[in-house]
């Protein structure tokens, strides 16, 4: 049987699908690359819309500026997705995806501002567009309209899930800024930090889609740990592409993490792999955040194979997420998933 993702390849494996949009990045495309689920997020897209209604102009204008500019909408694709592998057809499930991107879109504005970054989704960050308080408190909006559109679920299962993912992402955001610039941060460490700021809103998303699926025990707990495999091998990917990436294809400028002093994985595996001294060359730019020195850690990065070894990281969890969508009913959905898993080590957007 044909897998419901083909046509995906190797590119952008998800992509975006936005009527909102007032700007076109290369992250943007019509259609959402996965045709079972292009009807329903139309229909995410449409209740994103309707639900960032505000009074207040300036609210409005940014949560438009950066949800219209598109972005992979990967969190409500992967509720969807769960709620097709346990046959949901609850009409909740639009809300509860346009919240968990509402989520997202929250930890993103002020993400933005606490990193000094400038460019996200192809067009200048909110923070650079507008100044920082604007993002920081249209980000508070955010967050506090998805807790109403939550409420109105009626679910305390799913408000508990949500609430806690948001708590755990503020942590891991806040674990994150105590080990700027630490160049002795652990594997272990940093694999603490992506779970929280990253994987627990991926985990949330796939849980959320079986409580409305009414799923079994076993179902939810593959649903979870699908999510949370995904969002640490995802999180692991974007480390990388912070060095290799491509900043047209990304949205985001390269170099921001070691700019602020980062440690992430390419870092970690290059200090345990290279020669004393660059390896000094290494902690000396995080310990001053030293953007300048990119090229030379790049060099060191790809020459100790460093991009390798967390590629390989992110491998290993992207196969464990692939496990965990086979313990799904076997049907084109779970299908899906399993793809998407095999798929996230290769993207480029
Ligand atoms: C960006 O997430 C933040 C990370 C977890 C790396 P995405 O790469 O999903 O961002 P958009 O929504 O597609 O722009
Ligand atoms: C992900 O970390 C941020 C959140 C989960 C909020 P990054 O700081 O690496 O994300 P980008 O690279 O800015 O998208
Ligand atoms: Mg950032
Ligand atoms: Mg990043």
């Amino acid at each position: 049987m044909p897998c419901a993702c083909t046509g995906l390849g190797a590119k952008p494996i998800i992509c975006a699908n936005s009527p909102l949009e007032t700007v076109s990045h290369s992250n943007s495309n019509p259609a959402t690359g996965l045709p079972l689920i292009d009807t329903d997020m139309r229909q995410v897209d449409a209740v994103i819309a309707e639900r960032l209604h505000s009074d207040v102009p300036l609210v409005g204008q940014i949560s438009r500026y950066i949800l219209g500019a598109g972005g992979k909408r990967l969190r409500p694709k992967l509720l969807l997705l769960t709620c097709g592998a346990l046959q949901c057809q609850d009409v909740r499930r639009f809300q509860m995806a346009a919240v968990v991107e509402f989520i997202h879109t929250a930890t993103l504005l002020h993400d933005d501002v606490v990193d000094d970054s400038t460019l996200r989704r192809g067009m200048e960050t909110a923070n650079a567009a507008f100044g920082n308080p604007a993002s920081v408190l249209v980000g508070d909006f955010l967050y506090s309209r998805a807790f109403q559109m939550m409420v109105e679920a009626q679910s305390m299962r799913i408000m508990e899930v949500l609430a806690e993912a948001t708590n755990v992402i503020a942590e891991g955001e806040v674990l994150q800024l105590m080990h700027m610039h630490n160049a002795d941060l652990t594997q272990a460490q940093y694999t603490e930090v992506i779970r929280s700021k990253t994987a627990k809103l991926f985990e949330a998303s796939a849980r959320v889609g079986a409580i409305l699926a009414q799923a079994t025990p076993e179902h939810e707990d593959a649903c979870a740990r699908y999510g949370q495999a995904l969002g640490t091998a995802f999180q692991m990917v974007d480390d990388v592409l912070d060095y290799t990436g491509d900043a047209e294809l990304l949205g985001k400028n390269l170099g921001d993490d070691l700019r602020e002093g980062k440690t992430t994985l390419p870092l970690i595996a290059a200090m345990q792999r290279s020669n004393a001294l660059d390896a000094h060359t290494v902690r000396n730019a995080i310990e001053n955040g030293d953007a300048s020195q990119l090229p030379a850690i790049l060099a060191i990065v790809q020459s100790t194979g460093a991009t390798e070894v967390a590629m390989q990281a992110a491998q290993a969890q992207a196969q464990l997420a692939a496990d965990a969508a086979r313990d799904l009913p076997d049907n084109s959905y779970s299908r899906c998933l399993a793809e998407l898993a095999a798929q996230s080590v290769f993207r480029s957007t």
